[in-house]
């Protein structure tokens, strides 16, 4: 099956040429960047000299030939692709935010016009897998919403409170340089940043109604000084207490046939590079802590992305994503 990567000299595009070097089924065929286009790949991504024989091209949405495309471009870019690529039997994984929120909250979230709105499935696989077996498209969600759903997700219908407190590493805002990506601004440091205001809120609380939960979701992140890696401290307030004991067979019974999600200490090292996410949860009655680790590029991005194009395609879900974490 031949793939193209749009945005391919990116952390996401990387990180899915990489993954998808052990895909049974797939093969990448174009890898696309602007400001690269005729340079082998490894001029950006240099850990991956020697194993495809890739350059950056830069062709028009309508030259693109392919199977399936991952757009690993900023939103607003992508919805400029994706029209093009679907009229002409082209599968895509959107791994930007222009297709998760209804068309409202996007323009107000986002602060832009979305000029070619429809709605489109939700690809967290563990939470909504079956609604978009065998169909076109499908919307990659954010990396915190991620990895905070899935912490959230066994106790979302019994809360009245979910709050997320996220530290992310300085990847997760791509590759382009920002006084707040500076090294001895991240480095040796740590700090919050949108206390309140995230984009990705609005798909947090979205996630918690789309599990049935009436729970006021609120989020604040952290930058910290680490490359890959999102570890989410969930608070989820209860109105009736759960012992230790409820809460881990509520978890166990909920991800009991789930690969990806493994109930161990959350560990950023453990997952990086990975498809995992780490989840291990507390009781104190009426408070339950559920700590996750996700690799912010790997099930917050690129990982997911393929475990979604999987699931598009009626191939195992494990495809492409059997690699273990880097650790220590
Ligand atoms: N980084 C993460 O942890 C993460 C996690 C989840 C989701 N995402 C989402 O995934 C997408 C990619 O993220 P990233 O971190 O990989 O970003 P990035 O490192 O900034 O890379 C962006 C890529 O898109 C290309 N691009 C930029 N503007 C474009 C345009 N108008 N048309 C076509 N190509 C364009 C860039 O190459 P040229 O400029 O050379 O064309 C580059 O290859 C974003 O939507 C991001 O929000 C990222």
């Amino acid at each position: 099956m031949k793939v193209a990567i749009v945005g391919a000299s990116g952390y996401a595009g990387g990180d899915l040429i990489r993954l998808l070097l052990t895909h049974p089924h797939a093969e990448v065929t174009l890898a696309t960047s602007r400001k690269h286009a005729g340079q082998p790949i490894e001029t950006v991504h240099p850990h991956l000299k020697g194993f495809t024989g890739l350059s950056f091209e830069n062709p028009e949405p309508e030259q693109i030939d392919a199977d399936v495309a991952f757009l690993a471009v900023p939103h607003t870019a992508a919805m400029n692709y994706v029209r093009k690529l679907l009229d002409r039997g082209i599968r895509v994984v959107d791994l930007s935010a222009d297709y998760r929120l209804p068309k409202d909250v996007f323009e107000r979230v986002y602060g832009v016009p979305h000029i070619d709105y429809f709605e489109a499935p939700y690809g967290i696989p563990e939470l909504h897998r079956n609604e978009y077996r065998n169909t076109m498209f499908v919307s990659n969600p954010g990396c915190f919403p991620t990895g905070a759903t899935l912490a959230a997700a066994p106790l979302a219908r019994y809360a009245h409170t979910v709050i997320y407190d996220s530290k992310t590493g300085v990847s997760g805002a791509g590759d382009n340089p920002s006084a707040t990506t500076h090294y001895p601004n991240v480095g040796d440091n740590v700090n919050p940043y949108k206390w309140t205001s995230h984009r990705h809120l609005a798909e947090m609380r979205l996630e918690l109604s789309r599990l049935g939960s009436k729970a006021t979701g609120y989020f604040t992140p952290h930058l910290v000084p680490v490359n890959r890696g999102i570890l989410t401290t969930a608070h989820i307030l209860l109105s009736e207490p759960l012992s230790q004991q409820e809460v881990e067979r509520i978890y166990r019974d909920y991800y009991k046939d789930e690969y990806f999600v493994r109930l161990q200490f959350p560990m950023l090292a453990a997952v990086r590079g990975t498809n995992f996410c780490d989840i291990r949860v507390e009781s104190e009655g009426h408070r339950v802590v559920a700590a996750s680790a996700i690799d912010n590029l790997g099930k917050g991005a690129s990982g997911q992305a393929i475990q979604n194009m999987n699931v598009m395609f009626g191939f195992d879900e494990r495809d492409g994503l059997r690699g273990a974490g880097v650790l220590p």
